[in-house]
């Protein structure tokens, strides 16, 4: 057992893989832009008290139940239910979105490698003027670079678990926590780094609205990989032996931690070359962050530090965020190859190469629903606009169904599986029960389905019947 290529190799090896995961561009740019505009110190604490009082019971639902069962998503929904149609069927989705997700985050991923390459080659000037992000999306380059990410991602899933994924994550995570301190501690030596620090710390009470409440858990629920059969298909990865609780622990601090540094850097990054900005006027959208409005930042930094120096500042950033994108990446791919190994019983390479074709032919239809083709960039209409492929992928699956899921998973584990099996589970050999598993045991047939419930049905109305 301890030599197991099928499983992680420690705790600390999960930790890693799992913060891989969990950590990507939500948590350098989306969260401390969102802190920034929405209370600031308020939001942090807001933030902080949903990891802790939803999203950690859910994680280790959702650890407990791959453990278990030893199964990805399907299989595991499958033998709790002891093969009720409807669950399975439930078991189906949680397989279904981490395809859907992987189809558009590659996306993603690929501009992020496209304009780390553009940095390298000397184009900063270029990336920073307004035209130039709509003209690279749609350039015949994208599938370049969708096929050198693709490549990447066969590289590191074809070694499997511990040689795979395990060994990427201990190569790629310190490096990405190393570039993440030295950015920040950067961009902090900056004249006026600490207006952004104002803004990040200050709380502001009067700011917090049930939007922004929505906001805060929803980014706290997305960033810890949840309803995504993740960590469901980590959790059958894990040792018996392995203290379940406490990886779940450092799983969260380590992104939230990520989080919270996060803001050290972007936000005063923001703050010293726009002193005059105004958080709320900061746009939601996170690629609109990453690929209009930070290239400015950067050349703004040409007349202090120089051309060369700037580029390589910007460089850093986008390995930084490709980093985090690509472990994302390649953690989502995983669930549905692992659980078409199992239902296929073939190979592992048989599985990933199918998973990879059909993952590549979606990305390469949503890479070409920025205009290029009409019927995907004009895919569906709702809320008073027509929506690209790729707007309703991240519509439907990132910000609706991921609540779904969740919900569901607190349904399966209180009427089907029970509650104590649950326990049990989580507190193998680990001896007696903290005030999480307690805590858990009451909130997960509590309070935690209704509030997922409640968000869905907001998110429903607010996406697509308004
Ligand atoms: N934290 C990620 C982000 O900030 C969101 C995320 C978590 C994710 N798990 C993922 C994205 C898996 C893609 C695949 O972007």
């Amino acid at each position: 057992m301890q030599n197991n290529p099928d499983q992680f190799s420690s705790k600390i090896g999960f930790v890693l893989a799992a913060a891989g995961s969990a950590v990507g561009i939500g948590n350098l740019v989306g969260f401390p832009v969102a802190a920034a505009k929405n209370g600031g110190g308020a939001f942090l604490l807001l933030y902080i008290f949903f990891v802790v009082a939803i999203c950690l019971p859910l994680i280790l639902a959702e650890l407990s139940l791959g453990r278990a069962t030893g199964k990805s998503p399907l299989g595991a929904f499958r033998e709790i239910s002891k093969g009720h149609k409807g669950w399975v069927l439930a078991g189906a989705l949680s397989l279904v979105t981490p395809f859907m997700i992987a189809v558009f985050y590659s996306v993603l991923t690929v501009w992020l490698l496209g304009y780390l390459v553009l940095v390298l080659g000397g184009m900063l000037d270029q990336l920073a003027t307004p035209v130039y992000f709509g003209g690279f999306i749609t350039s015949p380059w994208i599938f370049a670079y969708l096929a050198a990410v693709i490549a990447m991602v066969i590289f590191v899933l074809k070694g499997g678990v511990r040689d795979g994924i395990e060994k990427a994550s201990r190569l790629l995570m310190p490096m990405l926590f190393i570039m993440l301190i030295g950015l920040a501690v950067f961009v902090l030596t900056l004249p006026n780094a600490m207006a952004g620090l104002k803004f990040y710390f200050t709380p502001q009470v009067d700011r917090i609205t049930w939007s922004v409440v929505n906001g805060a858990l929803s980014q706290a629920f997305f960033s810890l990989s949840l309803g995504m059969g993740i960590l469901i298909t980590y959790g059958s990865y894990l040792r018996k032996q392995d203290n379940l609780v406490q990886s779940a622990k450092m799983l969260a601090c380590t992104d939230t931690g990520v989080a919270l540094v996060a803001g050290l850097m972007t936000l005063p990054a923001i703050f010293a070359i726009y002193p005059n900005t105004n958080p709320s006027e900061l746009s939601d959208s996170s690629v609109g962050l990453i690929f209009s409005f930070f290239p400015n930042i950067f050349m703004a930094m040409v007349p202090k530090f120089g051309y060369a120096v700037s580029s390589l500042i910007a460089a850093t950033f986008f390995l930084l965020a490709f980093v985090a994108a690509i472990t994302s990446l390649v953690s989502i791919i995983e669930v549905p190859v692992a659980a078409l190994k199992a239902e296929s019983k073939k190979t592992r390479n048989a599985a990933l190469g199918f998973v990879i074709a059909a993952v590549s032919v979606g990305a390469i239809f949503s890479a070409l629903s920025f205009g290029q083709v009409k019927w995907l960039s004009e895919f569906a209409f709702y809320s008073g606009a027509n929506k690209s492929l790729f707007d309703v992928l991240v519509d439907v699956f990132y910000d609706t169904i991921l609540p779904f899921n969740g919900l569901l998973i607190c349904l399966l584990v209180v009427w089907q599986w029970k509650r104590h099996n649950m326990a049990a589970e989580m507190l193998n050999n680990n001896g007696s029960s903290g005030w999480l598993e307690r805590y858990t045991h009451f909130a997960i047939a509590s309070w935690i389905p209704v509030i997922l419930a409640t968000v869905f049905v907001i998110t429903v109305i607010n996406k697509f019947m308004s």
